[in-house]
């Protein structure tokens, strides 16, 4: 069946299953990589994205779920040529190490401080459960609160 889909701000029609993961839409009919595959099962946030300004892990939503919103992914959250605030973040306190979970997080985390700009340790606790492999948590904690108090 054929899908129109809204990714960061341009359309695209793609020809898959209706219950083809929003995941593999994205990177194999799309070619954005960069939105990553973990678990496949809704458990690590790599896969996230925003759908409608919300995180969403894309490996469990079937992509007819996904018409008519409006999707970002880490290869939109830049805009006008400059990095989002919390990449910029991400860099300055190198809070990567090998990456592959940080896409994800990323998405996760400006979800969060755009519907709660000032998030507490327990409101990150709740709303950032990405894994990340390589132990960056503590990173990702300081500069959330950075964040909070730029
Ligand atoms: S790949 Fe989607 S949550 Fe892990
Ligand atoms: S930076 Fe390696 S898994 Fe998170």
């Amino acid at each position: 069946m054929s899908f129109t889909l809204n990714i960061n701000g341009r359309k695209h029609t793609v020809d898959v299953e209706p219950d083809t993961p929003l995941l593999w839409v994205l990177r194999d009919e799309i070619g954005l990589k960069g939105t990553k595959f973990g678990c496949g099962i809704a458990a690590c946030g790599a896969c996230t994205v925003h759908i409608d300004g919300e995180a969403t892990r894309t490996c469990v939503l079937p992509v007819e779920a996904a018409v008519d919103t409006e999707i970002t992914t880490i290869e939109g959250l830049a805009g006008n040529g400059e990095l989002h605030r919390v990449q910029e973040a991400w860099i300055r306190n190198q809070v990567p190490q090998c990456g592959y979970c940080q896409s994800g997080m990323i998405m996760a985390v400006s979800a969060l401080l755009e519907q709660n700009p000032r998030p507490t340790d327990a409101e990150i606790d709740e709303a950032i459960t990405n894994v990340c492999r390589c132990g960056t948590y503590q990173r990702v904690r300081d500069s959330i609160h950075e964040l909070s108090n730029a």
